[in-house]
This record gives structure tokens, C-alpha cells and sequence, in this order.
């Protein structure tokens, strides 16, 4: 089971979080991922300046804009889980 946690501190949120959260639901669903990836929300993390900030699993990614954000999905999740 992986974890992707979205930061949902309020300068992330606003600087694209708020998003990336609806964009990773939908591709959880395309991808049928619901049995092996959760998803969480949590407070600032203290890296407000590098964000939106999504952690999957104990990786830290900064500067999550929604543009590429489908790009890091398909890559973090579907190597161990190819469709
Ligand atoms: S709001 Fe996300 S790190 Fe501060």
C-alpha cells in the first residue's frame, strides 16, 4: 500500500493542493489504484516555499503543480503497478 499525503496547509492548498487533490482521486479511480493507494491530507509541513508539496510514501516532492502532476503519478505509482 502506498501513501500519497497532500499538504493541505493553506499556502499549499492555495498554490495548487486544492487541485491536485481532485486530479489524484480521478486517476486513482482511472487507474483502479483505490486497494493500493490511500491518500491523506496533513498540515504544513514547514516547506511552504517549495510548494504545493505532496509526499508519497517518505518521498517529498515540491513544486507539484497540477501541469505535471499526472507525469509524477504515473511514474510513482504504476512501475509497481503496471495496468
Ligand atoms: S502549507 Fe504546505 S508546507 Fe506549509
Amino acid at each position: 500500500m502506498k501513501t500519497i499525503t497532500v499538504c493541505m496547509g493553506s499556502s499549499c492548498f492555495s498554490r495548487g493542493n486544492s487541485k491536485n487533490t481532485q486530479i489524484i482521486q480521478n486517476f486513482i479511480e482511472e487507474y483502479n489504484l483505490s486497494d493500493s493507494v490511500q491518500v491523506r491530507g496533513c498540515l504544513c509541513e514547514g516547506e511552504c516555499k517549495h510548494g504545493p508539496n505532496i509526499r508519497i510514501d517518505d518521498k517529498l516532492f515540491s513544486n507539484v503543480y497540477s501541469e505535471g502532476l499526472i507525469d509524477l503519478l504515473q511514474h510513482e505509482l504504476l512501475q509497481e503497478n503496471p495496468q
